[in-house]
């Protein structure tokens, strides 16, 4: 898919956002290996630990559809600015992703920077240490 066919979905799917505490809504739209395409969004609770960030709403919805390996994912927070995915959305990334997958970070439809998991996540834990 493009990449603002996908930044698109992105924006789109941050509008269910349950925010009702930090009211920071976040989007996300992911392209797996076969192509198909989750989004997700942040869902708050009352006992702020359990929030799901967009990130990993919408990786854990193509996992729990069978899906082990994304190839493109799109983040879209605070629409003044680029929002860079948490600690834990980054590895989690790195769980179902090459260290080469593209990150798009999204400010709007038109304004879109792309990152690898190695730039923002350099040297990440992985399964591949496991295996050492
Ligand atoms: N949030 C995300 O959804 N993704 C991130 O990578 C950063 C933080 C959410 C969690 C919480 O609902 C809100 O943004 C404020 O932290």
């Amino acid at each position: 898919m493009e990449d603002r066919e996908l930044v698109k979905l992105a924006i789109e799917a941050r509008k269910n956002a349950y925010v009702p505490y930090s009211k920071f809504q976040v989007g996300a739209a992911l392209e797996t290996e076969d192509g198909s395409i989750y989004t997700g969004c942040n869902i708050e609770n009352a006992s702020y630990g359990a929030t799901n960030c967009g990130e990993r709403t919408a990786i854990f919805k193509a996992v729990s559809e069978g899906h082990r390996v994304i190839k493109k994912i799109a983040i879209v927070g605070d629409m003044a600015t680029f929002t860079a995915p948490c600690g834990i959305c980054r590895q989690v990334i790195a769980e179902f992703a090459d260290r080469n997958i593209e990150i798009i970070l999204v400010k709007n439809e038109q304004e879109y920077i792309k990152k690898t998991l190695e730039e923002i996540l350099p040297g990440a834990f992985t399964k591949e240490d496991l295996l050492k």
